[in-house]
């Protein structure tokens, strides 16, 4: 059998025997955080370019305010135009007591609008189980006719020691995000700023006689977000990178949102207005990318309509792989222009 006839994109993905159903087509490249207590926010962010928002009802909120920002958010969600997005709840995680009240009142008392529920500092699969049993019920009694999604936040050691396991643990699932800086807390990682490079990390070039040496910074994320993103591909979601504090700082945020994206992000979280063109930037793959992705296509018909799998293309290799790179460029392309 023709490998490449096998591959889809679409409902499934195929990477062995084993069939993994795709989350649901959704743009992903910005994610708004919007704290729940700051209703003069809320209509600023519906109207913004954001691909997702979610309200926060977790850290950016006080213990005080939680009871208010968990109306608030109701309100906003049930009586605010958020146009095409994606709307999401930040609930509170499960070590709180907070987070039942979260979900019932949440999706008791909010329409259908609401698309998908983020939960923080997963741990074990076992947590996106109990939500999954409480969501279930909740949707259930209420004849809910659209089923929530979950977003889930790798963002401790135990999550992410069990990150494999957690991307597979419900049927809801649809993304993995990578918390930086509560993941520095508890790796207890020796950095104390949000996202961004840490000049500790990094290497010294060896001493040669007089010549100057260099130091090389690093990313201490890379694996983090590596071995997030492997785990969310294999199951079929999508792995969005977390938050960069430093807000007035452009060419920072678009250097850490590249790096993701070259991992395979296809996100990446904006915690001001500033930053979510920049979000939509590096996640929107450039016309010349598209381009190039169409050429190689049709190169790759034109060799197999005459027999073979692999060819050159502007003196380099392409083959069936290449297919496959080239499709989730065209698709992503096609998902951001029919969006609008
Ligand atoms: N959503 C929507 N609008 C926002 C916003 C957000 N998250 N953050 C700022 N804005 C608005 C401001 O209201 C302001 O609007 P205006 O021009 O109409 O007055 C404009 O964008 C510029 O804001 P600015 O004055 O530069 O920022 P700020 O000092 O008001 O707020 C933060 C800075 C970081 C406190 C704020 O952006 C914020 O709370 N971000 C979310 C943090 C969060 O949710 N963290 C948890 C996840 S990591
Ligand atoms: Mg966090």
């Amino acid at each position: 059998m023709d490998s490449c006839h096998s591959f889809t994109l679409g409902e499934n993905r195929i990477m062995s025997f084993t069939i993994i159903d795709a989350a649901p087509a959704r743009l992903n490249r910005s994610e708004l955080a919007v704290p729940g207590s700051r209703t003069e926010l809320f209509a600023k962010a519906a109207a913004g370019d954001a691909d997702v928002v979610f309200l926060d009802l977790e850290d950016a909120v006080a213990p005080d305010d939680k009871p208010q920002a968990r109306k608030n958010v109701i309100e906003a969600v049930n009586d605010l135009d958020w146009g095409s997005k994606t709307l999401s709840v930040r609930i509170n995680g499960l070590d709180t007591h907070y987070m039942y009240r979260d979900v019932v009142d949440v999706i008791e008392q909010t329409q259908g609008r609401l698309d998908l529920i983020m939960i923080p500092k997963v741990g074990t699969p076992a947590d996106v189980y109990a939500v999954d049993m409480l969501v279930t019920q909740v949707e259930d009694a209420m004849a809910r006719p659209k089923r929530i999604g979950f977003e889930l936040i790798i963002e401790t050691a135990l999550g992410m020691s069990n990150v494999e396991a957690i991307a597979g643990a419900s049927g809801r699932n649809e993304s993995l995000h990578f918390g930086v800086a509560d993941y520095a807390a508890s790796t207890r990682a020796r950095m104390t700023t949000i996202g961004g490079p840490n000049p500790l990390y990094g290497v010294l070039t060896d001493a040669q006689g007089d010549a100057p040496r260099d130091y090389h910074w690093g990313d201490m994320w890379h694996f983090a977000i590596s071995r997030m993103v492997v785990a969310a591909r294999a199951r079929g979601l999508r792995p969005i990178d977390g938050p960069f504090g430093d807000f007035r700082d452009a060419d920072g945020y678009r250097a850490q949102a590249n790096r993701a994206a070259a991992l395979g992000c296809e996100g990446k979280w904006a915690i001001h207005p500033g930053q979510i063109p920049l979000a939509n930037e590096v996640n929107s793959p450039s016309e010349k990318e598209v381009t190039q992705a169409r050429r190689i296509l049709e190169a790759m018909a034109k060799a197999q309509s005459e027999g073979q799998g692999a060819v050159s293309l502007d003196g380099k290799l392409i083959d069936i792989a290449s297919i496959k790179q080239a499709e989730v460029m065209v698709r992503k392309a096609e998902q951001i222009s029919s969006a609008g």
